[in-house]
């Protein structure tokens, strides 16, 4: 008999994958792995009902305390972002391959599939887990080279209700941390997306009221809202929340995926854009300039990894050893003014502060003045040099 372990969402691809690894592939039994990282209810509630009648057998694991705490505490610590994407899908799909292999070794199952075309980013990062083990690796619609319109009719004669539609084709993934939109008109990116393809921020409003909260750090990690300790996947929630009402965190851009393909992506995740700038804006009140400077690079190759999906490779664990470290003194908070789609930090303050105001303030004498005059001599020495000798 051969088994095979598909990584399940309950969407359109993974859920035509089903009936495909078995008519296709020849496989007896495909045994389905839906992680919950925090997508809505209700896509989870759809992906165990379809699996009851598609797949042989079904496991949902609950993750998100795992990708909060593995995931996106690393990420907002390393400030992380391509291109200016929250790298939402991204840090997740190492975590969904991780558990489908997890299922395959306790079951000793020979064989790993995911759903994901030959176009995007997710196959490399999928496999790049998946490949980690002696399993075969299946992938059916970049294998079989499948159209959207052929899926979708595909799915209909197995009896699958199909909820894509010619007029609203959107192709969504969504976590604690993103909700990402692709597919359908979205794929001109001269072609300005519709309000409907929105689901956790409302419209940008200028005569709705702002709000102020206040973000706690401790070591990097956000644990306080308003004062109130809060786990992080509630806390993230209730941030979707507040800032998603506020219209904030709304992403249309066009991104270089791995492959080289650019490609026009839509996002929303409110509480990514409030916690990320809040928590640089903590960094340049506690961090020395050289760590600043320094840190930028290191954020940046991390972000790079994350985006690849390259979790195991031994750098990723050198970039968190130092950015761990640089967190050491992250402590404290920060006001975020909410307002018409913004989130702006509008105060901050930390027992680490490398901040004096008894230092730099216009009224204070406790430095004298005069003793910058041998520095700003000295300043730009070799360009007046030059100069010199130009003329
Ligand atoms: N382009 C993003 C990434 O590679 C998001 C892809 C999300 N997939 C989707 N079907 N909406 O991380």
């Amino acid at each position: 008999m051969t088994e095979v372990v598909l990584a399940y969402s309950g969407g359109l691809d993974t859920s035509v994958c089903i009936p495909l690894l078995k008519e296709r592939y020849g496989f007896d039994r495909v045994v389905t792995v839906l992680v919950d990282v925090g997508q809505p209810i209700e896509d989870i509630e759809r992906g165990n009902k379809r699996a009851k009648q598609l797949a042989d057998e079904h496991y949902v694991i609950d993750a998100k305390k795992e990708f909060v705490e593995k995931y996106l505490f690393p990420l907002i610590k390393a400030n992380g972002s391509y291109e200016g994407y929250v790298l939402g899908t991204a840090i997740a799909r190492p975590l969904i391959a991780k558990k489908a292999v997890e299922i395959a070794e306790q079951k000793d199952i020979k064989n790993l599939a995911h759903g994901c075309t030959g176009r995007g980013n997710d196959q490399l990062r999928f496999e790049a887990v998946f490949r980690c083990t002696p399993c075969r690796v299946i992938a059916p619609m970049r294998e079989l080279d499948l159209a959207r319109e052929w899926e979708i009719e595909y799915a209909r004669e197995h009896g699958i209700d199909v909820p894509v539609s010619k007029e609203r084709p959107w192709s969504i993934d969504e976590n604690l941390w993103s909700r990402s939109i692709e597919g359908g008109k979205l794929e001109d990116p001269y072609f300005e997306p519709p309000e409907e393809i929105y689901a956790w921020t409302k419209r940008p409003d200028a005569s709705k009221p702002p709000v102020v909260i206040e973000i706690g750090f401790e070591q990097g990690v956000p644990e306080t809202l308003d004062g109130a300790q809060m786990d992080g996947v509630e806390l993230i929630r209730e941030l979707n929340r507040v800032a998603g009402e506020q219209g904030v965190g709304r992403t249309d851009m066009v991104e270089d995926r791995v492959l080289g393909l650019k490609a026009r992506e839509n996002y929303e995740h409110p509480a990514a854009t409030v916690l990320l700038a809040a928590h640089k804006d903590l960094e340049h009140l506690v961090l020395s300039r050289a760590e600043l400077r320094f840190k930028t690079a290191v954020d940046d190759a991390w972000s790079e990894m994350a985006y690849m999906g390259l979790v195991d490779d031994p750098l990723y664990s050198d970039l968190n050893a130092f950015i761990d470290q640089s967190q050491q003194r992250m402590n404290g908070s920060v006001r975020m003014k909410l307002f018409c789609g913004s989130a702006i930090p509008v105060g901050r303050r930390s027992p680490d502060a490398l901040y004096s105001q008894e230092m730099v303030s216009f009224d204070s004498q406790t430095l004298s003045q005069r003793d910058a005059e041998g520095f700003a001599k000295y300043h730009g020495f070799q360009a007046r040099l030059l100069k010199r000798k130009c003329s």
